[in-house]
């Protein structure tokens, strides 16, 4: 007998229960078993009593008899919704069989049963579909846990990150465990910190990231190392943002680009494949200058094509204000929309007026069925010259041509949410459709308005393109990074770079990101250093491990694949958190009360 199943029996012999309850089919007929779990509803029919009851792997129908057993019946009459029960009895064919539980032509008829727990009256249902709004589930997360599409999700990811360890493994990564309390690495957002009590006035933060540590483990030899790692972000929370979060975090050494991205193109073809039976095509590149002059954005939802179009060339000189002031006026092309009413046109201009878009306007044109072209500005442009929008756009008849105009950065970011909107609107971003891109040559900095000076775009450890390390003195905005996002269905599911190893090149950086040499020994002096003795070239990259899970659930929020999430304000409404501290906490840690 393989050690294994020896000590698997060994377990079965002390477990409450023969089987689960959603084990049991006709295969089974006649034979003794127990089982555990929660009553999920009772049918009192006088002379019968029905029972369903539930556990993780799925529902089986007990049935009591009142002429078997009056007293047993009479207990389970008495079983309120939730009760957690162990009930033993022999299973039986159903007279009244139900096809669409696996369980459904069987019922156990039974000749026992213990209440192992009462329960009080669920405040939702524990039903697929349930009456429980979101604050209420959510205080009662671990209620809500029992349904199935919540504990789906949950199984879904254990999936994921079991799929991430075999591939990596695989390839010789090492599972590495970097700490939770360290000093603040610069991922741009907010630390979250923790006080010292041991050393009083000073603070511990937690990762953003364990960025430093995975490059530390080059220095160490490690070569190859990952870690399904806690980051923690204090940043404005959205449907993709949780303040703690999961990363796929991985590092290689004696690599270049093109080596990280094969690796990791190769682990989520990989996870498609396992975990969702897709075979995700090979994942194509487009540099961030053309993903931001084709879709406005450096995260584009490949899902659909609708590119944008620049038209200065073909609206400019018409004497049309709005168009010839601007800096660059965009079009696309929405197919078949061009039979939007006037009621339907008002609401996408209502739409790119909204603050958070902060367009002044929409034009339009319909390339009607007859093949002529009406515009919304016919007063300034001829048919003649509305074709050659047509023909730039590549519209047919039918189409809906859309155009905005404005400064660069601004109208590309507007031109974008308008055509996520109509991407949705024509049913073009289904959640069962995957799409993936990488987008390469990241800028390596970005300028700043609020502090007036350059950032990194990725982080300060991210190693300028060779080719543009001279441009850095001149203008430094144009260097470009070897920095790579992954992209799915419009999501950036993982972001990485290839680092710089060498202390004279960090301390340039730093440099050119206003630190000064004490501040830049100070704060990054240990990588630094560690440069010195002997690091290799190396490169990696990390993958959000919750927007991922959200992505293959086909769900809109993280907050459905992590168990204990954050609501929208970072509170723990189950176990109401954040919270104040006692003033002896405070005293100890030498922090003033602020009552
Ligand atoms: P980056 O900051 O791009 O890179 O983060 C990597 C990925 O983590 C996910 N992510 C988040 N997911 C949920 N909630 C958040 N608040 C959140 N913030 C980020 C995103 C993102 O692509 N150390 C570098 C990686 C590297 O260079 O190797 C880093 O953390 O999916």
């Amino acid at each position: 007998m393989a050690q294994n199943e020896y000590f698997c029996g060994l377990i079965r012999l002390i477990m409450l229960r023969t089987t689960t309850c959603g084990a049991l089919t006709i295969n089974n007929l006649g034979e003794n078993v127990i089982l555990c779990g929660w009553v999920q509803k009772s049918r009192d029919l006088g002379g019968m009593t029905f029972i369903d009851i539930r556990d993780r792997y799925g529902i089986t129908q007990l049935v009591f008899n009142m002429d078997d057993n009056t007293d047993l019946c009479q207990t389970a009459r008495s079983l309120g919704r939730e009760f957690v029960i162990k009930a033993s009895g022999i299973v039986v064919e159903r007279s009244n069989k139900n096809p669409k539980m696996p369980t459904g032509d069987i019922e156990i008829k039974i000749t026992g049963m213990e209440i192992l727990n009462s329960s009080k009256i669920p405040p939702f249902m524990i039903d697929d579909e349930t009456d429980g709004g979101d604050d209420l589930r959510m205080k009662y997360r671990y209620l809500d846990l029992r349904r199935n599409p919540v504990r789906n999700n949950m199984v879904l990811r254990h999936r994921m990150a079991q799929s991430v360890r075999r591939y990596l493994d695989g390839l010789d990564f090492i599972e590495v465990e970097t700490p939770v309390l360290i000093k603040s690495t610069p991922e741009g957002a907010r630390d979250f910190v923790v006080p010292s009590r041991m050393n009083a006035g000073e603070f511990y933060a937690l990762p953003q990231s364990p960025q430093t540590f995975k490059q530390l483990l080059m220095v160490s030899g490690f070569d190859r190392y990952f870690q399904i790692v806690k980051c923690f972000r204090d940043e404005d929370l959205r449907a993709d943002r949780q303040p703690e979060f999961t990363q796929i975090d991985c590092e290689m050494s004696f690599v270049e680009q093109e080596d990280i991205l094969n690796t990791f193109e190769g682990l989520i073809r990989t996870l498609f494949k396992e975990v969702k039976h897709f075979d995700l095509p090979e994942v194509p590149r487009m540099q961030y200058a053309d993903a931001m002059r084709w879709y406005g954005s450096d995260k584009p939802d490949t899902r659909f094509e609708m590119r944008f179009t620049e038209l200065n060339e073909q609206v400019k000189g018409h004497n049309f204000p709005v168009f010839d002031q601007a800096e660059l006026i965009l079009g696309i092309s929405a197919k078949g929309c061009a039979h939007y009413t006037r009621k339907q046109m008002d609401e996408l201009t209502d739409f790119v007026k909204r603050p958070q878009i902060g367009a002044t306007g929409l034009i339009y044109a319909r390339h009607q069925e007859d093949g002529s072209i009406k515009s919304s500005v016919d007063k300034f442009y001829s048919e003649e010259v509305l074709k050659t929008w047509a023909e730039a756009l590549g519209s047919q008849p039918g189409d809906l041509l859309l155009l905005m105009a404005g400064t660069t950065d601004k109208v590309r970011k507007q031109m974008s949410e308008l055509r996520l909107e109509m991407g949705t609107r024509l049913g073009l971003r289904q959640k069962d459709v995957f799409s993936a891109l990488w987008v390469l040559d990241f800028p390596l900095l970005e300028w700043d308005e609020e502090t007036e000076r350059f950032h990194a775009m990725h982080h300060p450890f991210t190693s300028p393109k060779p080719e543009d390390i001279a441009l850095l003195d001149t203008d430094p905005g144009a260097v470009r990074a070897n920095a790579y996002d992954m992209v799915v269905n419009g999501t950036e599911i993982g972001g990485g770079s290839i680092r710089i190893h060498d202390r004279s090149l960090q301390a340039l950086m730093f440099k050119h990101l206003g630190f000064s040499t004490e501040e830049a020994q100070k704060q990054f002096g240990f990588l630094m250093d560690a440069f010195e003795f002997g690091a290799p070239p190396h490169g990696g990259i990390a993958f959000g491990f919750d927007r991922l899970c959200s992505i293959f659930a086909e769900l809109d929020s993280i907050r459905d694949v992590i168990a204990f999430p954050k609501n929208n304000s970072g509170r723990d409404v189950m176990i109401d958190s954040p919270s104040t501290i006692d003033d002896k906490q405070l005293k100890e840690l030498k922090i003033a009360s602020t009552l």
